[in-house]
């Protein structure tokens, strides 16, 4: 099998081009193609031939998306239409990655595939259109939800709180939001396997579990043997440009009816944080 990696230089795309093994990877970073540009992405289409891509390159900056709709708008839907429009023509399968951000976070249980888009911020309502839109395209896309991003490859939760434990004594941290911590590793291996059993529709994939921000920075802190004390606060006292939801988390039901589990977000945790000591990482800025 063929495939081709939009966004292969970030968190997620990174983490594809590792653990993608067996098969004839080609990674595009927007210096190879930016996918705002329609013809760009027509060549690096015909260029590498695919069987697959995964579409993994967008603007992910939530705050930013609020400063920079436009912007936001152009990279995350037009640039999606241009990518499947493109896959359409080569007959080519596409997965995009989407987000738990296209939910309100009004749920108490977990959301699932079929539950209403209702996002919340600039963000949100870019993939929720983006969704609708590829789906129009190629109605046998596969679209993958995911959440709350860790890993080895660029900018993560848990550097940010290691970063901050080293200069502070007391970190405050977000206690009214709940959602799903998802190690990029773990969601590359499921995106491996949902291309190799040719997935279609929305599956929802994260790591298993759920907590809050507070939850997750406790737990860095804690496995970490840290000091640093971390106190519970709520998204009001923390005022960023874009709302978040206060629960966004997603059912693993869809990912099950491929016969993939995903380990718990504290195992992904643990694994991520003796990979950093193992390979002694540098925190990504
Ligand atoms: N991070 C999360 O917590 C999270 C949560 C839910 C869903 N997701 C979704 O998962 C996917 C992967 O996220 P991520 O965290 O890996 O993203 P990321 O680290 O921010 O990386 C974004 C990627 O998109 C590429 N890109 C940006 N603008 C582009 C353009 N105009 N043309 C072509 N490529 C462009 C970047 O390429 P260059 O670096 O080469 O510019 C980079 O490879 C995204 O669709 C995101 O919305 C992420």
């Amino acid at each position: 099998m063929r495939v081709t990696v939009c966004g292969a230089s970030g968190l997620l795309g990174n983490a594809l081009m590792r653990e993608w093994a067996g098969d004839e990877v080609t990674g595009l970073r927007s210096k190879d193609a930016d996918i705002r540009d329609a013809r760009q992405v027509a060549k690096a289409v015909l260029d590498s031939r695919p069987d697959w891509i995964v579409l993994a390159a967008a603007y992910t900056d939530v705050d930013g998306c609020e400063k920079h709709p436009a912007l936001a708008f152009d990279i995350n839907v037009q640039g999606a239409v241009n990518v499947a429009d493109a896959a359409k023509r080569s007959g080519v399968r596409l997965l995009f990655l989407s987000s738990d951000y296209v939910f309100d976070g009004s749920n108490g249980s977990p959301y699932e595939t079929t539950d209403p888009r209702k996002p919340l911020n600039v963000y949100g309502r870019t993939k929720a259109e983006a969704e609708e839109r590829l789906l129009e395209i190629i109605p046998n896309c596969c679209i993958v939800r995911t959440s709350w991003l860790f890993g080895r490859g660029g900018k993560c939760f848990p550097d940010t709180i290691l970063d901050l434990a080293r200069t502070r004594t007391e970190i405050d941290v977000v206690n009214d939001q709940r959602g799903s911590p998802t190690y990029n590793t773990d969601l590359a291996r499921a995106i491996i396997g949902l291309c190799r059993d040719g997935a279609t529709g929305i599956v929802h994939v994260t790591n298993a579990g759920h907590c809050t921000w507070y939850d997750f920075a406790k737990t860095i802190i804690d496995d970490e043997g840290l000091k640093t004390s971390v106190r519970p606060t709520t998204g009001e006292n923390f005022a960023r440009p874009a709302a978040r939801p206060k629960y966004s988390v997603l059912s693993p039901r869809s990912l099950h009816q491929h016969h993939i589990t995903m380990p718990s977000w504290q195992d992904a945790l643990g694994r991520y944080l003796s990979q950093r000591k193992s390979q002694a990482l540098p925190l990504a800025r």
